[in-house]
């Protein structure tokens, strides 16, 4: 079977760009960094979404997902420089879901292809110009139990977290998910920028 896990490492080892050690250090060292972000994005918002639905229940939780999550990716790329968002092929926010190119490639072929259960699905990609050197990560988010309340099959969806998703996203396309079914993916965009080398 074909990985869709491109390491990250084969790719800095054979890029010309990254002659130096320095680079490759530097280079390293921000995946690592990235990849914990993501990691940390998701776990902090899988917990506040469970505790909110345990305190206040389903509708309420919507909330989590509208405020909590655009928010904490502000606030992460504040703290970073990085640009850090959710996306998906099937978006309920366009303005904030929407893949590029190099985004919706990655979610249709993991979408498309079978893949063990519970593989940490990521992919990393590089971009190097002159001036700058741009890492791309992507981590999907798998549907899990707890998702399906908003994101799943009708019969799933609690009749009154229908009606306020139907009124606040009268666009949604995201709905009707299964679980395991691959929902989206926290997609971070890391840059450098270096002076230009002779
Ligand atoms: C309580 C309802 C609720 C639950 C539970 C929920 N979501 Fe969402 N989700 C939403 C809402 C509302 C949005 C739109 C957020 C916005 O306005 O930016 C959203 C947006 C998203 C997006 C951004 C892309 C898009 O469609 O706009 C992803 C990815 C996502 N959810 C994944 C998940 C995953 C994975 C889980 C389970 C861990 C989950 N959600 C659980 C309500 C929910």
């Amino acid at each position: 079977m074909r990985s869709i896990l491109v390491p990250v490492t084969l790719f800095l080892a054979f890029s010309p760009l990254t002659g130096s050690s320095q680079g490759h250090e530097e280079l390293n060292e921000l995946e690592l960094r990235v990849q914990e972000t993501a990691q940390s994005f998701v776990k902090t918002l899988g917990s506040t979404l469970k505790s909110t639905i345990k305190t206040n229940g389903h509708e309420a939780a919507i909330e989590v997902c509208k405020t909590v999550a655009p928010n904490l990716a502000n606030q992460i790329s504040r703290e970073t420089g990085w640009r850090v968002t959710r996306v998906s092929l099937k978006t309920r926010n366009p303005l904030l879901g929407t893949p590029d190119n190099w985004e919706r490639a990655w979610l249709t072929e993991i979408a498309n292809n079978p893949r063990p259960k519970n593989e940490q699905l990521m992919t990393t990609a590089l971009d190097q110009s002159q001036y700058l050197t741009t890492l791309r990560f992507m981590k999907a988010l798998p549907t899990g139990e707890l998702c399906l309340t908003c994101h799943g099959k009708p019969t799933d969806i609690p009749t009154n977290v229908a009606s306020k998703l139907r009124k606040e996203y009268p666009n949604d396309r995201a709905t009707g998910y299964s679980l395991g079914e691959i929902r989206g993916a926290i997609s971070i965009t890391a840059t450098i920028s270096h002076e230009a080398k002779h």
